[in-house]
C-alpha cells in the first residue's frame, strides 16, 4: 500500500504572515501543499487569485496542488501553470468539455484533476478515469475552511476505489474538506490516498506535530 500523502490547505493559514506560514509546511512532512482558489461565483466565496498563487510558489518546496473551484476553469489553467502549479484541478460541474480541460492541463506537463460536489455522483467520471490523475471527492459544500466532514463521504470513497480498480487506472483518490485527526482513519480504510487538512493542521498549536500525527494514522 502507498503511503498517505498530506496535503495542508493554505486556506486556513495566516495571510498576515504566508511567508512564514508556507515555510513552516517546508519544514513539515506534507507532501503537497493544497491551494483554493474560489471565484465567488461556483462558491459563495472569494478566497485569493494570482498574486497570491506567485507569492505562495516563491516560498514553498512542496507539490503545488492548485483546486480551481472556479466557472470557466480552462481560461486560468494555463496561467496557473505557469506561476508553478504541479497540479491543477477543475470542478466536474463547471466543464462542459472535460476530455478537453483534462487535455489541455496534461499538454501543459502537470497532473490533472476532476473535484466532484457533495452532491454529484462518482459515477459520472465513469467515462473519463482513465485520463484524470487525481480526483477530489469534496467531502464539505465547497467555499469555505472549517466546516463539518459529510459522513456519505465514505461510501463514495469506496465506490469511486472500485470504479478505478475495474478500469485498472492508477487515479489517486483525494478527500476535501472536514478531514481531522479523528475522522482520518476511517477515510483512508475507505480508500483514500491524499488527505487535504486546512484548519485542522493550522489551527493547532503545532502545525509540524499535527502533520506527523496525520501520517501516522
Ligand atoms: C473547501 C476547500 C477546502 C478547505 C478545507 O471549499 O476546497 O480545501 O480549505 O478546509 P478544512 O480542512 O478546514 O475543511
Ligand atoms: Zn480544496
Amino acid at each position: 500500500m502507498q503511503p498517505i500523502i498530506i496535503a495542508p490547505s493554505i486556506l486556513a493559514a495566516d495571510f498576515g504572515n504566508l511567508q512564514k506560514e508556507i515555510e513552516l509546511i517546508n519544514s513539515s512532512a506534507a507532501e503537497w501543499l493544497h491551494i483554493d482558489v474560489m471565484d465567488g461565483v461556483f462558491v459563495p466565496n472569494i478566497s485569493f487569485g494570482t498574486p497570491i498563487m506567485a507569492a505562495i510558489a516563491k516560498h514553498s518546496t512542496k507539490i503545488l496542488d492548485v483546486h480551481l473551484m472556479i466557472i470557466q476553469p480552462e481560461k486560468y489553467i494555463q496561467t496557473f501553470a505557469n506561476l508553478g502549479a504541479h497540479h491543477v484541478t477543475v470542478h466536474y460541474e463547471t466543464c462542459n468539455n472535460l476530455p478537453k480541460t483534462l487535455q489541455l492541463i496534461k499538454s501543459l506537463g502537470i497532473k490533472a484533476g476532476v473535484a466532484i460536489n457533495p452532491d454529484t455522483a462518482v459515477s459520472v467520471l465513469e467515462n473519463f478515469i482513465q485520463e484524470i490523475d487525481i480526483v477530489i471527492i469534496m467531502s464539505v459544500h465547497p467555499g469555505f475552511g472549517g466546516q463539518a466532514f459529510i459522513e456519505t463521504t465514505y461510501l463514495k470513497i469506496a465506490l469511486l476505489k472500485e470504479l478505478i480498480a475495474k478500469q485498472n487506472a492508477s487515479t489517486l483518490i483525494q478527500i476535501d474538506g472536514g478531514v481531522t485527526l479523528i475522522n482520518a482513519k476511517k477515510i483512508i480504510a475507505a480508500g483514500a490516498n491524499v488527505l487535504v487538512a486546512g484548519s485542522s493542521v493550522f489551527n493547532t498549536a503545532s502545525p509540524i506535530q499535527t502533520i506527523l500525527e496525520f501520517k501516522k494514522v
